[in-house]
């Protein structure tokens, strides 16, 4: 699935809208896409505060809280924004292979990884493919491991995750995580990365950041995570403080940045009229008549454009060495 988004981009969003429309043929409303729409523009700030967290009414300790255990949401999230951030990732992966900084075999540690975009761009800038173990706490994809390719899709929260006795890594990359991981679990991956994860000598930390209202939880955690480093014996080649890597004219259309970037009309199409397909709008349903004042936000809130510009590409690299080797 993931190969042919970037291999035949046109025809898995069109699968990926039609899987989308039958799973939306059984629910009473859209409500619940709402909130994953919502939650993707909020930041940690937004989310409830933590006494309530963990308590499963409003959602993990800490996260930012989309409810990826749910279809619809992978669905919506990988029609609105997969050509967008495969374009990113790639931008991100050339520049680390072009850099050279990592010696081969490479071998990347994806964190909250969802479906593998960041994988489907890897391969189509590092060939051959390098080996990759993504790790998310939400199953996105059903046998999705290609044991020939090197790409692992693990099942688990990355505080608790133990690492294949063999891997040894050379690149962590957090494609649109950092801020969707509770703060217990960060806590523990930082605790445990020196005695359960192996890494090379030469090392590069990724981030492609967020919304912008994440990105003072992003970049805390991504000094909390050098600092780690630090600690292990590794310098940065890099200062926090370097501009993020991004692009001029970040309102600039990604098609301009990245030839390969295409979206079916009948996509950007439908997620623009999403709201008028709910059931309880409808003028000849009985709920639509009961509901529809409560309706008057989801206009605004549903029916959006995907990403078709540049605006949301922040990356932040830092190259480590550990001092000595
Ligand atoms: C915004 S999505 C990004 C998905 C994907 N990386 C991408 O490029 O589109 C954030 C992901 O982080 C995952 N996540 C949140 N907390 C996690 C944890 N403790 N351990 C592993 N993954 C986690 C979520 O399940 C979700 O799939």
């Amino acid at each position: 699935m993931m190969t042919e988004i970037i291999k035949r981009l046109d025809t898995s969003l069109l699968e990926i809208l039609d899987l989308l429309k039958a799973e939306l043929k059984t629910y009473r409303d859209y409500c619940d896409l709402k909130d994953a729409m919502r939650e993707w523009s909020q930041g940690p700030q937004d989310r409830p505060s933590s006494l309530l967290r963990g308590t499963g009414i409003l959602g993990r300790d800490g996260g930012r809280g989309a409810n990826y255990d749910k279809l619809h949401v992978r669905l919506l999230y990988q029609l609105r924004y997969a050509p967008a951030y495969v374009s990113e990732y790639r931008f991100l992966y050339r520049a680390i292979v072009e850099e050279k900084h990592v010696c081969e075999p490479i071998r990347v540690l994806s964190v909250g990884c969802g479906c593998g975009l960041d994988w489907a761009s890897l391969e189509a800038e590092c060939q051959p493919v390098p080996g990759w173990d993504g790790v998310d706490i939400v199953r996105w994809e059903e046998d999705d491991d290609e044991e020939e390719l090197g790409r692992h899709f693990h099942t688990a929260d990355i505080g608790m995750w133990e690492p294949p006795s063999a891997a040894r890594y050379n690149i962590i990359i957090f494609p649109k995580s950092l801020a969707d991981i509770p703060e217990s679990s960060w806590k523990s991956f930082l605790s445990r990365l020196a005695s359960s994860f192996v890494l090379d000598d030469r090392i590069v930390i990724a981030v492609s950041y967020s919304s912008e209202r994440c990105r003072s939880t992003e970049v805390g955690r991504l000094g909390d995570l050098v600092k780690r480093l630090d600690g292990m014996g590794f310098e940065s080649i890099d200062s926090l403080q370097d501009a993020p890597m991004g692009v001029d004219g970040r309102d600039r259309g990604l098609r301009k940045i990245d030839p390969d970037f295409h979206y079916p009309d009948r996509v950007i199409e439908w997620l623009e009229t999403l709201s008028a397909r709910c059931p309880r709008r409808s003028p000849t349903s009985i709920l639509g008549q009961a509901f529809r004042g409560e309706c008057h936000e989801c206009h605004r809130i549903l029916d959006k454009k995907p990403i078709l510009t540049a605006w949301y590409l922040w990356i932040h690299r830092v190259r480590m060495r550990r001092i000595g080797a």
